[in-house]
This record gives C-alpha cells, sequence and structure tokens, in this order.
C-alpha cells in the first residue's frame, strides 16, 4: 500500500484527531512556531497537504488567499465541507493541479514525510512559485523519525539503533484521549531534504528546530522534547 493509501484509510481517525481542540502539538505550540517562518500574505499560498483544512482555515483567517490540496478524497472532501468558498484540489503533491508561476508561497506543514515522492513533491512546489517565491516546509525531524528516547525520564538516552542515513516507512500507532491514530510515514535523512530542494533550484533561507515552549511542557517527561527536536521548519526562495 502506498502512503497516499494508507492515509486514505486512516482518514476519519485523522479529521478526529486534527480537530479536537489543544489535542495534539498543532494548537499547542506548533502552528506558531511555524508561522513564524511563513512570509506575510501575497497573491496566492498553496497548502500541499492540506488534510482535513485546519491550518488552511487559520492562513485564511489571517488573510492568505489559500488554495488547498491533498491526496486523500475523504481529507479534501472534509476540507471543503469545513469551508465550502475554500478552494480545495484532489490531487497528489507529485502532481500539482496549478500553473506554473501561478503562486508567491507553497506550504508542506506536516506532509513531505508522510508523501511517497518526496523530491517530485518539492519539485512541484517549485514549479507552481513565481520568481522571488517562498516555500516553506514542517517535517516530522530526520533525528526524532530515526530513534526514540529510552524511556519518558526527562533526562532519557535517546538512541538510534537503525540506520539514520536510510530512507524506510515506518508506522506510529497513538491513542491520547481516547482518540486513536496511526500515522504512516517515510524516515528520510535530512540529506534527502536538501538534495529535494537544491533539485527544485530552491535556496534555503531560514531553518529551525524549535523546542517544545515551556508553556506546553505538561509534566516532567515532557521535558525530554526539549533536548532533542520533534520537528525541523525550513523556507527557501525561488531565486
Ligand atoms: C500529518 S497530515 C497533515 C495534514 C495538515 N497539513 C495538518 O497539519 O493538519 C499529512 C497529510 O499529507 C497528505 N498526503 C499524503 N500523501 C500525499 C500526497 N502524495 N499528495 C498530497 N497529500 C498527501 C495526507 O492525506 C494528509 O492529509
Amino acid at each position: 500500500m502506498t502512503l497516499r493509501d494508507l492515509w486514505e484509510a486512516q482518514a476519519a481517525q485523522w479529521i478526529a484527531w486534527a480537530r479536537a481542540p489543544g489535542h495534539d502539538s498543532f494548537w499547542r505550540f506548533h502552528r506558531d512556531q511555524f508561522l513564524q517562518i511563513v512570509p506575510p500574505p501575497g497573491r496566492r499560498t498553496v497548502d500541499i497537504g492540506c488534510g482535513e483544512g485546519r491550518l488552511a482555515r487559520h492562513l485564511k483567517g489571517l488573510g492568505h488567499h489559500v488554495i488547498g490540496v491533498d491526496a486523500s478524497p475523504s481529507l479534501a472532501a472534509a476540507a471543503r465541507e469545513a469551508d465550502p468558498a475554500m478552494d480545495i484540489r484532489l490531487a497528489d503533491a507529485a502532481a500539482l493541479p496549478l500553473e506554473d508561476g501561478s503562486a508567491d508561497l507553497a506550504i508542506a506543514f506536516m506532509s513531505l514525510q508522510d508523501v511517497d515522492d518526496m523530491p517530485a513533491a518539492v519539485r512541484e512546489a517549485a514549479r507552481v512559485l513565481e520568481p522571488g517565491g517562498r516555500f516553506c516546509m514542517a517535517i516530522v525531524h530526520p533525528i526524532n523519525s530515526a530513534g526514540r528516547f529510552e524511556s519518558e525520564a526527562a533526562d532519557a538516552p535517546f538512541t538510534i539503533k537503525g540506520d539514520y542515513l536510510r530512507a524506510f516507512d515506518y508506522a506510529d500507532t497513538i491513542e491520547r484521549n481516547g482518540l486513536p491514530m496511526t500515522f504512516h510515514s517515510r524516515h528520510r535523512p535530512l540529506e534527502s531534504f536538501s538534495l529535494a530542494l537544491e533539485g527544485a533550484g530552491l535556496t534555503v533561507e531560514a531553518l529551525r528546530e524549535p523546542r517544545v515552549p515551556d508553556h506546553a511542557v505538561k509534566s516532567e517527561r515532557s521535558r525530554r522534547w526539549q533536548r532533542v527536536p520533534l520537528f525541523l521548519h525550513l523556507r527557501a526562495r525561488r531565486p
């Protein structure tokens, strides 16, 4: 099964998970950390892998003219239903249904670790950008997907038992507050993202390894995520 099909199979669980207020890091800190590297609204913002549309709706509220794209029919339908006025397209990130140079901002928030063909998705993001346009992405940090903490203690060792430099698929099944979710993703080393950006002709402008902010640390054990980054944020520019 492709990652794309696996996300469609998880669509109902993802809608419940993503929409529960305060349930995941998006609501608690991640969205606002990411927005620190996102340029102000321009003529068109494309949200690649928009899912059920929570970031697209927030960006619209900030004044962005958003087109959302997702490959899951159920998630694209949910995004449309939540805001019927929003332009949501059912398409693969590797073949965006948009004209060359038709956007000044492309965003891939927590989707590139979940797409089957990441280099093609980055190439497509670059293609739809006008010269000077920006590409902003957030992913599971490759160090996070490569390894794990040995326990939940704040000072637990973090170990990589396998091979950081090799790409591999993995599934994380979590149940929190009665909401089950399986995240289907592909670990790729940081270098593969840089190679994709270089190949697409994009120049990195900013890279962040945000830590979980103090206000979001709910217990002593979540302090371990202040030592190792959960996510990686990056902004690149089409020259
Ligand atoms: C972790 S969810 C993130 C959704 C949204 N950006 C958010 O943060 O709420 C990953 C999304 O990537 C989408 N996705 C996976 N493969 C894709 C592909 N090949 N093309 C477009 N979207 C894809 C999934 O359907 C899912 O909506």
